[in-house]
């Protein structure tokens, strides 16, 4: 089978280029790097020592997408290309709508006139809002999003379910993940983010190799065992790893398929710090800061559907994921510009 990955050197992308490629698919990258490296695509042919086609080209350009389908005869895409700074999505809503929702309904429309009917959509637990109970369920309703990222995330949600709806020979595979973190065991592919990072891991990890003094606390009056939000972190890899089992889905025809991937467990902002410097023994200095507007207090995944019905489950725990977080950060303090 040949898949087609947009957005395949960015961070979730380039670690399931990694698992399908040991998985025995053959795999082919479009990306436009505007947040990402080429770099990691060389990186993946050290870890894997399979070569990846790469193009250099935006979801946006039909004509260039179109001549890529022309010559690959792809049987699946698994679409990662987007934009996804929450913050940033605020500030540049024009931008964010016009990438991530022009963008895949280019992708789409190419593929519909190729003939390749079958993918695989990164979308995110974001959709769900702020749960009125957890663990979230895929059952359990999609809420109100604090941000145009988020909107970008349920308005495709609803675009390939209506696609879906309207010509059954599609197959639409939506994945919600909650929280990915760490990176491959070999320390050569990770998280690169541009500036100063939103994010709690990689602010960890800066902090860890000395590029941000300290680590600021968003909140510690939240209802939760510690004060500090819970999260639901799942390891990069274990996410790459869901998507080779929704594959399975795509082959058996399934039609629409919604599935969380998480760990289903629960972990608070202190836990996270203390587990990162007790298993790497390094310090991580913070203080506590205001609540970040648009936090939630709790969030994690019922995992139970995607273990019955993909036979998949995270198996890392979050000792590994601060571990491989720290290794690929330590050889790599300045990501894929060192
Ligand atoms: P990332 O920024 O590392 O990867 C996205 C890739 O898409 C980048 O390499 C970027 O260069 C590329 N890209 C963006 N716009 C493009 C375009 N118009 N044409 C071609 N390439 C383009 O992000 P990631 O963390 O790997 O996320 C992958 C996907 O998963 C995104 O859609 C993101 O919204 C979604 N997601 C991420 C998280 C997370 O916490 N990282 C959580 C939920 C969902
Ligand atoms: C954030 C986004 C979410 C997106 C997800 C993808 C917001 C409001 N939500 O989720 O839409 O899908 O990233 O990665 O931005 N924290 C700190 N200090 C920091 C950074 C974070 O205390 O410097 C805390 C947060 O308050 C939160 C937890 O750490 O409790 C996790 O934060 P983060 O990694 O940003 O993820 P989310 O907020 O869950």
């Amino acid at each position: 089978m040949k898949i087609l990955v947009t957005g395949g050197a960015g961070y979730i992308g380039s670690h399931t280029v990694v698992e399908l490629q040991n998985a025995g698919y053959d795999v082919v990258v479009v990306d436009n790097l505007c947040n990402s490296s080429e770099k990691s695509i060389e990186r993946i042919f050290q870890i894997t020592k399979k070569k990846v086609k790469f193009f250099k080209v935006d979801i946006l350009d039909k004509e260039a997408l179109s001549k890529i389908f022309d010559s690959e005869h792809f049987d699946c895409v698994i679409h990662f290309a987007g934009l996804k700074a929450v913050g940033e999505s605020v500030k540049q809503p024009w931008r964010y709508y016009h990438n991530n929702i022009c963008g895949t309904l280019t992708l789409l429309e190419v593929m519909e006139s190729h003939n390749v009917k079958n993918i695989i959509f990164s979308s995110s637990a974001t959709v769900y809002g702020n749960p009125a109970t957890v663990p979230i369920t895929e059952e359990c309703p999609k809420g109100q999003c604090t941000n145009p990222y988020g909107w970008t995330k349920y308005m495709l949600e609803q675009i390939l379910t209506d696609i879906q709806n309207a010509d059954k020979s599609w197959n639409v595979v939506l994945l919600r993940y909650f929280n990915p973190i760490g990176a491959h065991q070999s320390g050569l592919i990770g998280e690169d983010p541009n500036g100063i990072p939103n994010n709690l891991m990689p602010y960890i990890t800066q902090v860890a190799v000395g590029k941000q003094k300290e680590l600021g606390v968003f909140g510690n009056t939240y209802n939760t065992p510690d004060g500090t939000g819970v999260r639901d972190y799942i390891h990069v890899v274990d996410l790459a790893k869901g998507h080779v089992k929704a594959l399975q889905k795509i082959k058996e025809n399934s039609g629409l398929s919604i599935y969380n991937l998480g760990t289903g467990k629960g972990y608070s902002v202190l836990e996270i710090v203390n587990t990162f410097q007790k298993v790497n023994d390094v310090k991580i200095p913070y203080s506590i800061k205001p609540k970040r507007d648009g936090d939630i207090a709790i969030c994690y995944s019922s995992a139970e559907k995607a273990k019955k019905e993909l036979g998949w489950k995270a198996e890392h725990g979050i000792e590994d994921m601060c571990r491989d977080a720290w290794n690929w950060q330590k050889n790599n303090p300045n990501g894929f510009k060192s």
